[in-house]
């Protein structure tokens, strides 16, 4: 990543923006700007954004927690086209990760379709394994794997 990025926490002005690459990305499985305001008002702190020197957004990630199951989640993650292959996918994601281990997570699950090479290499590089492959995730016959990653007990005991 370049060293000009830097990752924050998601500020509540700044979801207008992100629908729009939520669009641009994920289109028409996007995630509408009411659940991004939503998300961002039950846990900014699994929301985050990459900004360049000028403060720009350049991509985002936000996830969520099941906490009976001790289980996060990664909802979305992306990057704007002109900025990709920069690490700024994996910076995100290594963040929220960071998050979910001092959040005493045992395990990180998310879903992509099964045709992403990017995103499922990315996942890979960061020790996600394809568990599941399901066309009935979103109930409508689209196929989907589902990933997870199992926390290390060293490191979240060394965090607490
Ligand atoms: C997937 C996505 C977030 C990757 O972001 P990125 O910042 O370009 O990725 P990074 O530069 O951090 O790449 C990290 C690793 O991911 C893999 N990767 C990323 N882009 C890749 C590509 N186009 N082809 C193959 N592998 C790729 C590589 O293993 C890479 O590691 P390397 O550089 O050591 O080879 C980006 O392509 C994107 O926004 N896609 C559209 C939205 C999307 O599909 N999001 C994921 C859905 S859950």
């Amino acid at each position: 990543m370049d060293s000009n990025f830097r990752i924050r926490k998601v500020a509540k002005d700044d979801l207008p923006l992100i629908f729009q690459m939520e669009e641009e990305a994920f289109k028409p499985k996007h995630y509408p700007l009411f659940v991004l305001r939503q998300l961002f008002d039950i846990a900014p702190e699994l929301f985050l954004v990459a900004v360049d020197e000028l403060d720009d957004i350049k991509g985002y990630c936000f996830g969520g927690i099941n906490q009976e199951e001790g289980i996060g989640w990664i909802f979305a993650l992306a990057v704007a086209k002109q900025e990709q292959k920069k690490r700024i996918g994996e910076r995100l994601t290594l963040e929220l990760l960071g998050f979910f281990r001092n959040k005493n997570i045992n395990s990180v699950q998310l879903t992509t379709t099964t045709d992403n090479d990017p995103a499922i290499r990315l996942y890979e590089k960061v020790g996600f394994r394809i568990v599941t492959e399901t066309k009935d995730y979103y109930f409508d016959n689209s196929p989907r794997v589902v990933m997870k990653l199992e926390m290390e007990s060293q490191n979240r005991e060394d965090l607490n």
